[in-house]
């Protein structure tokens, strides 16, 4: 008998519409369940097969349990190796090196740091920012947005410099991103499940949540030949980032489709927000995409090197197929949809293959990393120039201190 587990934050029909389904299918050979945990012992035995993740992106203990779940050969989606260590400025420039239209971005040095950072701490940073540059570049409106971001939080149209100042200002130690807003004639969210199931749903994002309008179903939305490359592109980029659950969002101008968000390993997937037939058709593909991977040969011999922890399908190709770690789900939400109103916010109403050297090369970092951890040499910790405590900001005004942001998973 299999067991899957299903970790989740706030979402209510789409885990149980999924614990549901697959136990059907399953008949007894295939159970689903909630993931329940207390206290991990470092050598806390093998409790799931394959464990679907849909909140470990906002509880770290939950991330930390997974990365030793898969030590032990559980099948975990999306790998959460691989989502901790993207982000969304990295996917930007990886889906322009793919062919992947995107609007101008340029990531920006944070505004403000944690205590103990001092000017000393920051002499690799330009002081002042030349603004007028980054904003000639993106043109305006932009839209400012944290790098690393999901669920509409910190995200704000700006329509000026003064604006993006202000809104600047507020963003405290978050890193963003100053992206070209796209005055899109149409807007499309698009399920990917496996890396090959595509769902392209018309999405009108100045609709409020859970309004209903939100999710339209018009499966002529797109002409054919726009269909085939939002399809096309989709596949791109989740194959290259190697999430088997995500979203992908086009904001769509003149002909040209967009990407402007495909980091999103854990997207809605509500009854009351995306609607039944949305709902129906992820849960059935995911309850497919349980069931493939459930079935997929596993091997037996494990490499424990966090490159192929981190990807695990080029960690095969590279060495023999007996001694590879299938331990981690085929290569790595949106939260609470939460709108969080920021002063000048005015999207409320309006608003990866050739990768895989890029993904080894990263692998191999780290795994030399982890060979220097292992063999101990002298002391490399940095220096701390906590000395003073003046904090410094390549800002162009003083540090406001940023909003408590609200809780915000799903
Ligand atoms: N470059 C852009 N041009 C036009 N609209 C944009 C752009 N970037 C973001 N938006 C709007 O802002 C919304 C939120 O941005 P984005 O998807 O990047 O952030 P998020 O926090 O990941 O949101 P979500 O949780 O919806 O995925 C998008 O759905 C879109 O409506
Ligand atoms: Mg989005």
């Amino acid at each position: 008998m299999k067991k899957v587990g299903i970790l989740v934050g706030r979402e209510q029909s789409f885990p149980e519409s999924l614990i549901q389904r697959i136990n059907e299918r399953g008949a007894g050979e295939v159970t689903a369940e909630y993931v329940k945990l207390g206290g991990i012992r470092y050598d806390d035995p093998p409790r799931y097969d394959l464990i679907i993740d849909r909140i470990s992106h906002e509880i770290p203990f939950y991330r930390a349990f997974l990365k030793r779940a898969a030590l032990e050969g559980a099948i975990i989606i999306n790998n959460p190796f691989w989502w901790s260590a993207d982000d969304k400025f990295f996917n930007y420039s990886l889906a322009t090196k793919l062919g992947v239209a995107i609007p101008k971005t340029v990531l920006l040095p944070q505004k403000d740091y944690i205590q103990g950072v001092t000017s000393e701490s920051l002499r690799n940073l330009e002081f002042p920012l030349d603004w007028q540059a980054i904003v000639d570049y993106t043109g305006m409106p932009a839209i400012i947005k944290p790098f690393d971001g999901g669920g509409w939080k910190n995200v704000s149209r700006v329509n000026s410099l003064e604006e993006l100042w202000h809104v600047y200002d507020q963003t405290g130690t978050l890193c963003m991103t100053l992206q070209e807003f796209v005055e899109f004639d149409q807007f499309v969210r698009c399920y990917c499940i496996g890396q090959e199931e595509v769902m392209i749903m018309p999405y009108d994002p100045r609709k409020p949540y859970l309004s209903g309008e939100q999710y339209l179903h018009n499966p002529n939305y797109l002409t054919p030949e726009l269909a085939a490359r939002v399809t096309n592109d989709v596949h791109t980029l989740c194959r290259a980032l190697g999430y088997d659950i995500n979203t992908v969002e086009f904001a769509i101008k003149e002909g040209v489709p967009y990407a402007i968000d495909f980091m999103n390993p854990a997207p809605d997937a509500e009854l009351i927000s995306v609607g039944e037939f949305y709902h129906n058709w992820v849960t059935d593909a995911v309850v497919r995409l349980v069931f493939k991977r459930l079935a997929e040969p596993r091997a037996n011999a494990t490499r424990y090197r966090w490159d192929a922890l981190l990807n695990p399908d080029a960690a095969k190709e590279e060495s023999a197929p007996e001694t590879a770690l299938a331990a981690v789900a085929s290569a790595a939400e949106q939260a609470a949809r939460t709108i969080v109103p920021e002063p000048v916010r005015e999207i409320g109403a309006d608003i990866a293959a050739g990768v895989g050297a890029l993904m080894s090369d990263a692998a191999s970092a780290v795994s030399g990393i982890v060979e220097a951890v292992s063999q101990p040499k002298e002391e490399t910790k940095p220096p701390r120039n906590a000395t003073s405590t003046k904090r410094t900001a390549p800002a162009k005004k003083p540090a406001v201190s940023r909003k408590k942001k609200p809780e915000t998973e799903l």
